[in-house]
């Protein structure tokens, strides 16, 4: 089935990101979320980047009204029935996604992929709850978005070929370059990052060194844009902590097992940037 119409399900952070860059794609796409002013502010944000866009050169006043008018805003899923793909970005809880998929399943025409932005929940397990397990697969989006060209395309132990390389043919008529990856924990992308950013804390949890020490020994040293701290707070702790049980869990291996300083900071509520302290202050 030829992809003209994709719905997002989820607005937030990731959501707005998707729809932003299938929008500008020249995707029709449906924009959900639970309540009508949480795709309002993902679209607040997504009009607040364009206007950036426009500053710096990149885009014209109609582009950007042309890419927001390709979007329209919904807070049924039962609006899948109308779409040819369906993205789901939501909050990353499994018990939210099964409850999304299974009424994604029941809305959506036969054979339409239902694809998940999961950063590692098992993809297999989402799919199990529907009853079109072979059109189901994790695309992958880094953040932010519009900026990062990387879309892990994640294969489920059912999904078919076919349905593999259509989601390969959209990420890149979105712009992307996309890799495959099987359905393990973490997939490439958290199973190779999250412990290098758990052994960060580690080091300043046992007394290595300061925080500021290790985020220059991997910045000047190993050439990383930016410390593994500072990514840590970016990326929000208790995410970095999630992530990091899926993969204790998963492989039930003590090499994968998260920092007490990790744990202890969630649990003062120090979650990074977004909530103005991690290992920095924001
Ligand atoms: N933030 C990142 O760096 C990043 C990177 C890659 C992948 N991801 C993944 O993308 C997904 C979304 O992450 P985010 O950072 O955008 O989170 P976010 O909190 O910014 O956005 C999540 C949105 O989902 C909405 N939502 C929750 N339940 C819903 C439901 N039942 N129906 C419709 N909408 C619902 C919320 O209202 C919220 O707007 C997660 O699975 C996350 O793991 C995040």
């Amino acid at each position: 089935m030829a992809i003209r119409k994709i719905m997002v399900v989820g607005a937030g952070q990731m959501g707005g990101g998707i729809a932003q860059v299938a929008a500008q794609s020249g995707f029709e796409v449906v924009l959900n979320d639970l309540k009508p002013e949480y795709v309002e502010k993902g679209l607040a944000f997504m009009t607040k980047l364009l206007d950036r866009g426009i500053e710096k050169g990149k885009l014209t006043a109609e582009q950007k009204s042309a890419t927001l008018g390709r979007i329209v805003p919904s807070t049924s899923l039962a609006d899948a029935a109308g779409v040819d793909f369906v993205v789901e970005a939501a909050s990353e809880n499994l018990a939210i996604k099964t409850q999304i998929f299974r009424a994604l399943d029941a809305a959506a025409a036969p054979g339409v992929i239902l694809a998940s932005n999961t950063s590692s929940l098992p993809i297999t397990e989402i799919a199990a709850v529907t009853n079109r397990p072979e059109s189901v697969i994790g695309m992958h989006f880094m953040n932010p978005v519009p900026v990062m060209t990387l879309v892990e395309v994640i294969r489920g132990i059912a999904t078919t070929d076919a349905v593999y390389n259509a989601v390969e043919g959209l990420a890149r008529a979105m712009g992307k370059t996309p890799v495959e990856v099987n359905d393990y924990p973490g997939f490439i992308s958290n199973r190779v990052l999250m412990p290098m950013i758990n052994e960060a804390i580690y080091c300043v949890f046992e007394g290595v060194a300061s925080v500021e020490s290790v985020d220059q020994v991997m910045k000047l040293g190993m050439n990383h844009p930016m410390g593994p701290l500072t990514l840590a707070d970016f990326i929000g702790l208790d995410t970095c902590l999630a992530i990091m049980e899926v993969l204790y869990e998963g492989f039930a291996d003590s090499k994968y097992r998260p920092c007490p300083l990790l744990r202890k900071m969630v649990k003062a509520g120090w979650l990074g940037k977004k909530s103005g302290k991690g290992f920095y202050n924001y």
